[in-house]
């Protein structure tokens, strides 16, 4: 199998810091394989890994911590290049005999930074990253280096008089008391990219063509002559999970679509359009709205409701699978985050969202083996190839939709006159967002439906017609998120479409939550 995808590859010790997956995106980003591993991964570990180069993360820790995590010997013996980011510039200070000032408090903010050390030395690092002027990093402002350790130089210096950087004079081993990964950090992802290429001499063989033609000689050797069932669900990890399978597998692959009649308008038919008669992918759609909507009926709890729909979702599954002769695997869209988070790994970062419709217990139940060929992807990489795979740009650049779909945007009880006055109000709100160049710097949107009625006039008559709201959000990790700041005009016309539009809604509202305190959904 031609592997040399992951020939590079980069180890990222997680110390703890909420922004250890960033770390690992921007590796990503800089185009080398990189994983993630709990600190405490053993020495034979670290050295089997073979890393081309280790980063360690910032952690909210004091190295002096009794029982703080620690430096694995390996990271120093290995010989490979070693950064060190926040807690990790700390672990290598004091293991290479320098002092770190336990001030034991962890606070982040802007500072101004600028090179620093003897003219004598070049920090291959910094240098031509930082230059004369300067720049804006994210800081720790907690703990700190105080005295370097021997044979190494302060390579850089906050206004305050910080120590920001130093590095070993002898050997590739750096550490940064600022964060680099994060877009605070002006232009941090160019030193990211000096340390992995510069320093490391990545090669950059991590790319989508590469991924893919990896990915399905290794689909192939997996499944044999088996059949694959995998749900398509309309989002974009298992759109591009199928795309991929069915390049692999062809007709040994068999999609199930099920729509529950709480979908967006047209899912259905763009589904079928662009799997089943574009690409030639054996599709079965499923039209179990009634049963859905059966079922919900009376049902006001928005955790009975997400329950309701997702055991009436593996139910139908279950059945449709039966059906297909010979099935040995279940597809799905795991993706990197989700692997991470169920590992147990404590990166702080956002359980991230499945867009795919969550169907745990089931290959235990079916008695079939998992197939996850996107489960080293992040979500930025998912889409590159599903853009590169063919799939069209509406639907690899599709906002999250959660698996019970409208049921938790429609609040309280699901009805199907709700949901279709939500399709139609919400439709228009995309088809604006788009238009107006919007949507794709909105991380979510939806419209959510209120069951109240409220008074308005419409020509000579007086209305009393229910509510939509409008949700727009900013956001990277899903865990916190911004309110959009959507321009007036744009609402003005969007809310005017609805109104005119859509039977039975006279007022829009727009949502300006945040979360916290809000969540993105409503319900
Ligand atoms: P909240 O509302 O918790 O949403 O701030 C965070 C993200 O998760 C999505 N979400 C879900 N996704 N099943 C899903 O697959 C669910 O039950 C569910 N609830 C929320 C939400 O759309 C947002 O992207």
């Amino acid at each position: 199998m031609t592997d040399s995808i992951h020939s590079e590859k980069f180890l990222i010790l997680d110390y703890g810091s909420q922004y250890t997956q960033i770390i690992a995106r921007r590796v990503r980003e800089s185009g080398s394989y990189c994983e993630i591993h709990p600190w405490s991964m053993d020495d034979q570990a670290i050295r089997d890994f073979r890393p081309l180069g280790i980063i360690l993360s910032g952690g909210h820790r004091s190295v002096y911590d009794p029982g703080a995590p620690d430096l694995r010997p390996a990271v120093l013996n290995l010989g490979v290049p070693v950064l060190g980011i926040c807690y990790g510039m700390h672990l290598l200070a004091r293991a290479c005999g320098g002092q770190v000032d336990p001030s034991g408090k962890r606070e982040y903010g802007g500072a101004d930074i600028r090179m620093d050390g003897p003219a004598s030395h070049r920090s291959p690092l910094l240098t031509d990253w930082l230059g004369t002027a300067g720049l804006k990093v994210w800081m720790s402002h907690g703990d700190h280096v105080v005295r370097v350790p021997p044979g190494f130089v302060a390579t850089a210096v906050s206004q305050g008089g910080l120590l920001a950087a130093i590095e070993s004079v002898s050997r590739p081993v750096f550490g940064v008391q600022f964060h680099p990964e994060v877009d605070h950090t002006e232009n941090g992802a160019v030193l990211i990219d000096r340390f992995v290429r510069g320093i490391c001499g990545a090669h950059g063989l991590w790319t989508a063509t590469g991924f893919i033609d990896y990915e399905i000689e290794a689909l192939r050797a997996k499944v044999g002559s088996d059949h694959v069932v995998l749900g398509l669900s309309g989002g974009v990890d298992s759109a591009v999970t199928a795309a991929l399978a069915h390049r692999a597998l062809g007709q040994q692959l068999t999609c199930i679509f099920v729509d529950n009649g709480l979908l967006r308008l047209h899912e259905g038919e763009e589904v079928m359009a662009t799997f089943a008669r574009h690409m030639g992918v054996r599709v079965l759609s499923v039209q179990a709205q009634d049963r859905f909507l059966g079922r919900l009926a009376g049902v006001t709890d928005p955790e009975i409701k997400r329950r309701m729909i997702g055991h009436t979702f593996i139910e139908v599954f279950e059945e449709e699978a039966a059906k297909i002769p010979g099935v040995r695997w279940l597809g799905q869209g795991t993706i990197y985050p989700d692997v991470i988070e169920s590992a147990g790994g404590k990166t702080g970062v956002a359980t991230n969202i499945k867009s795919h419709h969550n169907v745990g217990g089931l290959p235990e139940r079916m008695g079939l083996k998992l197939l996850e060929p996107l489960r080293e992807l992040f979500k930025d990489e998912v889409r590159r190839v599903g853009l590169e795979l063919g799939l069209p740009r509406e639907m690899v650049f599709r906002h999250p939709f959660p698996g019970p779909g409208l049921g938790v945007r429609i609040l309280g009880e699901v009805r199907k006159d709700f949901a279709d006055m939500l399709r139609q109000a919400d439709h228009i709100y995309m088809e604006e967002l788009r238009l107006a160049g919007h949507y794709e710097k909105i991380a979510q949107a939806f419209a959510v439906f209120l069951p109240v009625k409220s008074v308005g006039v419409m020509g000579d008559g007086r209305t009393y017609e229910y509510v939509v709201a409008l949700r727009a959000v900013a956001t990277r990790d899903y865990m916190t998120a911004d309110w959009y700041p959507m321009p007036v005009e744009l609402l003005k016309k969007i809310s005017n479409r609805i109104i005119n539009e859509v039977q039975g809604i006279n007022r829009v509202a727009y949502d300006i939550t945040s979360k916290p305190p809000g969540t993105i959904e409503w319900e």
